[in-house]
């Protein structure tokens, strides 16, 4: 499926993950980073139970994709997680909240998957405390298969357009369950400003942005050298850069016509948006963050089983300066008791989209 010309210009002008990923599922055959795929195929084909279930955790999703997770075996049975200090958002996510967030998806999928191969797992979380490992998990015999891990492999955080159709009221009550759903049209259409304003910020403050750009992998042998990031590929797009038309410079460049694209189509993403979803802790502790990633985790995988798509919008959660009115404008609406959002996404009906880039586990075993 050739990208549209409307795609190309948002691209060149610093598209950011709305396009990035838009260029991912466009891959014509030829150009498709098999490589950087590969863990997707290779989920649940080890013998190793820990090593199984693994497999499947490192497809969860996790801030700018950056993957940032290590594991190490201990005995026969166990293993203890890391955070990969080396991984890090320090413009848009200073304090890790987010990083750490990735890292309860990654618990609950592992948690999951270990489940639906007939495994317990006895998780203790900070086991050092919190200058420590992140976990450490004793696998067992027994575990009960939750139909949740039946998703997994389907599982997306879907960067586009949503269809306009309502959430039936049946299924917002199922994801009730998990989050706060707002389908209430004043509410939505508050939370379409606020995120908009609030990547509005991010993406005008050259620094930040900055980040986002130095992550994105330009072209397949790129994608497959750093299975991470922001992937942007296709046979188009290489042609581009080839001619040196996109590159780390243009993305950046503010005055293009490809960067006022940019923005006119990531307002009108936000524009097809039926409902949004928050998931708030009282307090705003490391467990908290861990407990709102598994929680986002069973989010995603039940909006994957009801047909619906899932998109975190995380620019007016970051804790920087720039944001802050932004900030206190969506605390003020969705936490008014002085809690935290840990997360925020948009929802609704979207189009089928690509897996993203992946590490695979060997590369992400530490020893010693
Ligand atoms: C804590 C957290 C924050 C995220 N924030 C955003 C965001 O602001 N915008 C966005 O497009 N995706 C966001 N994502 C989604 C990631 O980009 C996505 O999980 C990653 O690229 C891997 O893609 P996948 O979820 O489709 O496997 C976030 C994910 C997590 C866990």
């Amino acid at each position: 499926m050739p990208l549209s010309r409307r795609k190309t210009l948002a691209l060149i002008g610093g598209g950011t993950v709305l396009t990035a990923v838009a260029a991912f599922g466009g891959f014509a055959a030829t150009r498709r980073p098999h490589n950087a795929v590969a863990p997707w195929g290779l989920a649940g084909s080890y013998d190793d139970p820990r090593l199984n279930a693994l497999s499947f955790a490192l497809l969860a999703p996790n801030p700018h994709n950056l993957q940032p997770w290590q594991v190490r075996l201990e005995g026969a049975d166990a293993l203890s997680l890391h955070r990969d200090p080396s991984r890090h958002l320090p413009e848009t996510d200073p304090y890790d909240r987010q990083i750490t967030i990735g890292l309860g998806c990654f618990l609950e999928q592992m948690v999951l998957a270990a489940g639906a191969a007939g495994h317990t797992v006895d998780l203790t979380l900070y086991p050092e405390g919190e200058g420590g490992a992140i976990a450490q998990a004793v696998f067992g015999q027994g575990g009960t298969p939750d139909p949740l891990s039946a998703q997994i492999l389907d599982r997306r955080s879907c960067k586009e357009p949503f269809e306009d159709r309502s959430i039936p009221a049946g299924l917002v009550a199922q994801l009730a369950r998990i989050a706060a759903v707002y389908t209430d049209p004043e509410t939505v259409s508050a939370l379409k400003e606020l995120t908009f304003d609030a990547w509005m910020t991010e993406t005008m403050t050259p620094h930040r942005m900055q980040e986002s750009i130095d992550l994105m992998r330009l072209g397949k042998s790129e994608i497959n050298a750093s299975p991470d990031g922001i992937a942007l590929g296709g046979p188009f797009l290489e042609s581009l850069m080839a001619v040196g038309v996109l590159n780390r410079k243009s993305l950046a460049d503010q005055k293009s016509t490809g960067f006022q694209e940019a923005i006119r189509m990531y307002r009108r993403m936000l524009n097809a948006t039926p409902a949004y979803v928050a998931l708030t802790t009282a307090t705003n502790t490391r467990l908290d963050q861990i407990k709102a990633g598994r929680e986002w985790l069973r989010l995603n995988l039940t909006t994957t089983a009801l047909g619906l798509s899932l998109h975190p919008v995380s620019q007016a959660l970051q804790e920087y300066p720039e944001m802050t009115p932004h900030y206190q404008a969506t605390h003020a609406l969705l936490a008014p008791r002085g809690h935290t959002v840990q997360m925020l996404g948009r929802v609704g009906y979207g189009p089928k989209i690509a897996p993203t880039p992946r590490w695979p586990i060997e590369a992400k075993l530490t020893h010693g």
